[in-house]
C-alpha cells in the first residue's frame, strides 16, 4: 500500500496517515467569529473522509481583525466552547485537529487602521502605520493567548500562519519588510518576530505540545522570500522547538501560487520541500495542487513527509478513503476553478464558500439528500452538468431516472470549456458524472434527441429540461458569410482554421478563451468588444482572469474595447467606435475567419411543452437562464432534493 497511509508523528502527535487538510477559510463562522453548526459539520464530514489531520481554518486573534467575512475567531475565552464542538466532532470521525492562528492587517475588514511590518512596503503608498517594537511584543502575546485557548479547546496541534502575505509573512519577506531596526534589515532581523512567537508559545505550552508553522517555500516574486530563506527559517524554527513545517508558496493576493488556478503547473513546491527536508529533521508537509499520484510519489520518493490537500477535500471529502481503497477514479476532483471557494472570499455578495460541483459543501449540517417519500419516474432531458446533477441526486434519492442526451457524450458545454488552454481540469467533471451515473445505474441514453413524440411515449411523472443554451447570432450584415463561424464550433474541433488573421466578435469569457485557444503562433487574433472592459464576466482576483489576460498579452492578441462590429466582409470586419448604433470612426480589422462569441440564449419558451397532462415539468441550468456551470449545477441540486 502507498506510504501515504502509513502513520507518522509530529512531535508528540501520532497521525494515522500522511494526509493533512490545509487551512482554508470558509466564512461559515458567525458574525462574531463564533462556531456554527454549518462549520462544525463541514469539518466533521472532512474528518469522516479519512484525512489524518485537519487544519481548521485560520482563526483571528484580535477582535477587530477578522481577515475575511464570517471568519473563525480565537480571540476570547467565550469562543472556546464552540471550538470544542469542532474538535469533538473531528475526533469522533477519526481525525486529529489543528487550528491555524493568524493575523492580517492588510485584509482586515472592520476599517481598522492598516499597520504593517514596514511602512515602506510596496502596498503602503496610501500610508501604513509601521509597528513599533512594543506593538510587536503585544501582538506576540496575542498569538500565545490564542494558542492557549486552542489547547483548551482540545486541538491536537496549532499552526502559525506565516505565509501568503499575512503579518508574520510581511516580517519574513524582504519584499514587504524594509525595516532597519532589530525586526528587519538582515535575514535574522526578518525572522525575529516569527521566532519570538514560537518562543513565547513554547514557554506557555511547554515543549511537548505539537506546534507547526505554515511558511512560504518561495514567494515567486522578485525581491521576495526565497527557497534559501525557507531553508534557513525552517532550521531556526526547528532549533526553537517546532514540531513540523508546512510549506505553501506565493504572495497571497499579489500572485496566484497560493491558491493556483488551472493554468499554474502542479507540484511547483515539491523541489523546495525536498530541499527543506534535506536540511531539517522535523517532518515537512507539502501541498498545492496535488493529485493522488503526485502525493503518493512525493512521499515515497522522499520529497515530503506529509501531503497537504486543500480544495480537493472541499470538492470530495472522501478523497483519502477513495485513494486508499484504490477507487481514485471515483473522486470528484477539484477543477482549480476557484469559482465557488476562493471566489466567495473575494465577493461581498456571497455569504460563504461553496464548490462548483459539490453542492453539499456548507450544507452538511442539514443532510440535504434524503430518500424520497414517494418514488417517481423522472425523465431528464440533456446530459450537461445540470442534467447530470439532477439525475445523480434523483437516483440517490430512490427515483427511477432516464437521462436523454442527443450527442454521443455527456458534459454539454463543459467539453468546450475543457478544450481551452487553462481549463483542461474541467474534463474531470465530465468523467465524474459519467462514472457516477454508471455506478448508480442511471438509464443514460446517449445519441437520443428528445423529440415531442419520444417524450410522450416515455410516460413519466416528472420531466426535467436541462437542454442548455445556444449561441446568439446577431443581425450584423455579413453574418451569414461562409467564413463566419461560432466559437463553439472552433472549440469543439469541428473547424480547422487556415493560417491567417482571425477576428473574434465578443470579448466576454468565451470570446477571450476562444482567442486564447486560437492564438497558437499560426494565427494573429483580434477581439472586438462593445463594452469598455473585456472579460467583465470573469471574476477578478482569483487568478483565472489574471492568467488569461497575461496569456493573451504574451500571445499578442489585440483587443478593441468600446467598439461595435458593424459589418462583416469577406476579408475583414468593419468596427465603429460609436457602439450605440455605429457611425463615428470606422476601422477595418483584417480577418480570414470571423468567430462569433456573442452570448447565449435559451431555446425553450415559457410555455408548457407537449407532455402527458398529469406530469410535472421543470427547467434547470442554462435553458432556464443562461449563466454558468456553478449556477446550473446548484440549481439542479436544489431541484433534485425537492422532487
Ligand atoms: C468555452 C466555455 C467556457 C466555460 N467556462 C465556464 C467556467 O469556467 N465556469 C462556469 O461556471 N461555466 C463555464 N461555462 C458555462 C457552462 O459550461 C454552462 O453554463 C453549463 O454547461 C450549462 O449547463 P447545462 O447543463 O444547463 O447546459 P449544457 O452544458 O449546454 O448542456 C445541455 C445538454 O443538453 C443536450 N441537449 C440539448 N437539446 C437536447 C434534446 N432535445 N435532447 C437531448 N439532449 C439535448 C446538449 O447536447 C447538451 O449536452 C463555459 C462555457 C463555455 C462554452
Ligand atoms: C477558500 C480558500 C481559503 C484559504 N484560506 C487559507 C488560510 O486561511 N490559510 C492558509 O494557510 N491557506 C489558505 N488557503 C490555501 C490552501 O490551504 C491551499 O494551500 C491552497 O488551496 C492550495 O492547495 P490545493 O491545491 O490543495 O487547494 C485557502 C484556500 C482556499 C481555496
Ligand atoms: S469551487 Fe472549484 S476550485 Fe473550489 S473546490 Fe470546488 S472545484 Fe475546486
Amino acid at each position: 500500500m502507498s506510504r501515504l497511509f502509513e502513520p507518522v508523528t509530529l512531535g508528540s502527535l501520532r497521525l494515522k496517515n500522511r494526509l493533512v487538510m490545509t487551512a482554508m477559510s470558509t466564512c461559515f463562522a458567525g458574525p462574531g467569529g463564533e462556531v456554527t453548526d454549518r462549520l462544525v459539520e463541514y469539518y466533521a464530514t472532512r474528518a469522516g473522509g479519512g484525512v489524518g489531520l485537519i487544519t481548521v481554518e485560520e482563526a483571528y486573534i484580535h477582535p477587530q481583525l477578522p481577515h475575511v467575512k464570517n471568519a473563525l475567531g480565537v480571540f476570547g475565552s467565550h469562543l472556546i466552547p464552540g471550538l470544542q464542538r469542532v474538535t469533538r466532532r473531528i475526533h469522533e470521525n477519526g481525525s486529529r485537529a489543528s487550528l491555524q492562528i493568524g493575523l492580517y492587517f492588510r485584509q482586515a475588514l472592520n476599517g481598522f487602521p492598516r499597520y504593517a511590518a514596514s511602512s515602506k512596503a510596496p502596498d503602503c503608498s496610501a500610508g501604513c502605520k509601521e509597528l513599533t517594537p512594543e506593538e510587536i511584543q503585544y501582538l506576540t502575546g496575542l498569538y500565545a493567548d490564542a494558542a492557549e485557548r486552542a489547547r483548551e479547546a482540545r486541538f491536537d496541534a496549532i499552526e502559525i500562519h506565516a505565509c501568503h502575505g499575512c503579518l508574520v509573512a510581511e516580517f519574513l519577506s524582504p519584499y514587504w519588510n524594509h525595516r532597519d531596526d532589530e525586526y528587519g534589515g538582515s535575514q535574522s532581523g526578518r525572522f525575529r518576530f516569527a521566532l519570538e512567537i514560537l518562543k513565547m508559545i513554547r514557554n506557555r505550552l511547554g515543549d511537548e505540545y505539537p506546534l507547526l508553522f505554515r511558511i512560504s517555500g518561495s514567494e515567486f516574486t522578485p525581491d521576495g522570500f526565497t527557497p534559501e530563506d525557507a531553508v534557513a527559517l525552517s532550521k531556526e524554527l526547528e532549533n526553537g522547538g517546532l514540531s513540523a513545517v508546512s510549506v505553501s508558496g506565493g504572495l497571497g493576493h499579489v500572485n496566484h501560487i497560493a491558491i493556483p488556478p488551472g493554468d499554474v503547473p502542479r507540484g511547483l513546491l515539491l523541489p523546495i520541500g525536498k530541499q527543506i527536508r534535506s536540511e531539517v529533521n522535523v517532518p515537512v508537509i507539502i501541498g498545492n495542487s496535488m493529485t493522488p499520484k503526485m502525493a503518493a510519489e512525493a512521499v515515497s520518493s522522499g520529497m515530503a513527509d506529509l501531503i497537504g490537500i486543500g480544495r480537493p477535500l472541499i470538492a470530495d471529502p472522501q478523497w483519502p478513503h477513495k485513494v486508499k481503497a484504490g477507487r481514485a477514479n471515483e473522486i470528484r476532483h477539484c477543477l482549480r476553478c476557484n469559482q465557488g471557494c476562493f471566489g466567495a472570499l473575494q465577493d461581498e455578495s456571497r455569504p460563504y464558500i461553496r464548490c462548483m460541483y459539490n453542492p453539499e459543501v456548507g450544507r452538511e449540517f442539514e443532510c440535504p439528500i434524503q430518500e424520497a417519500e414517494s418514488k417517481k419516474k423522472i425523465i431528464v432531458i440533456g446530459g450537461g452538468p445540470a442534467g447530470c446533477e439532477v439525475a445523480r441526486v434523483s437516483k440517490i434519492r430512490g427515483h427511477r431516472v432516464v437521462l436523454l442526451e442527443k450527442s454521443a457524450f455527456l458534459g454539454g458545454q463543459i467539453n468546450l470549456a475543457a478544450a481551452t488552454p487553462a481549463k483542461s481540469d474541467f474534463r474531470k467533471m465530465v468523467e465524474f458524472y459519467a462514472g457516477e451515473l454508471k455506478r448508480l445505474q442511471v438509464d443514460v441514453r446517449l445519441g437520443t434527441e428528445a423529440t415531442d413524440e419520444l417524450l410522450k411515449s416515455l410516460t413519466a411523472d416528472v420531466y426535467v429540461f436541462a437542454i442548455g443554451s445556444r449561441p446568439v447570432k446577431p443581425p450584423i450584415p455579413g453574418v451569414d458569410l461562409p467564413h463566419v463561424i461560432l466559437a463553439w464550433e472552433v472549440l469543439a474541433g469541428k473547424i480547422q482554421l487556415p493560417e491567417g488573421p482571425v477576428a473574434v466578435i465578443g470579448g466576454g469569457a468565451s470570446g477571450l478563451e476562444t482567442a486564447d485557444f486560437i492564438a497558437d503562433g499560426h494565427h494573429s487574433v483580434t477581439v472586438i468588444e462593445m463594452l469598455n472592459t473585456a472579460g467583465r464576466d470573469i471574476q477578478p482576483g482569483i487568478g483565472v482572469r489574471e492568467g488569461l489576460m497575461q496569456r493573451l498579452e504574451e500571445k499578442q492578441v489585440k483587443i478593441f474595447t468600446g467598439y461595435r462590429a458593424v459589418k462583416i466582409e469577406e476579408d475583414g470586419v468593419i468596427i465603429s467606435d460609436r457602439p450605440l448604433i455605429g457611425g463615428g470612426n470606422e476601422t477595418r480589422v483584417p480577418a480570414g475567419r470571423v468567430v462569433l462569441a456573442l452570448g447565449m440564449q435559451s431555446p425553450l419558451s415559457e410555455q408548457r411543452p407537449d407532455l402527458p397532462d398529469q406530469a410535472m415539468w421543470y427547467r434547470v441550468g442554462d435553458c432556464r437562464n443562461p449563466g454558468n456551470a456553478i449556477q446550473a449545477i446548484h440549481q439542479a441540486f436544489d431541484l433534485a432534493i425537492r422532487i
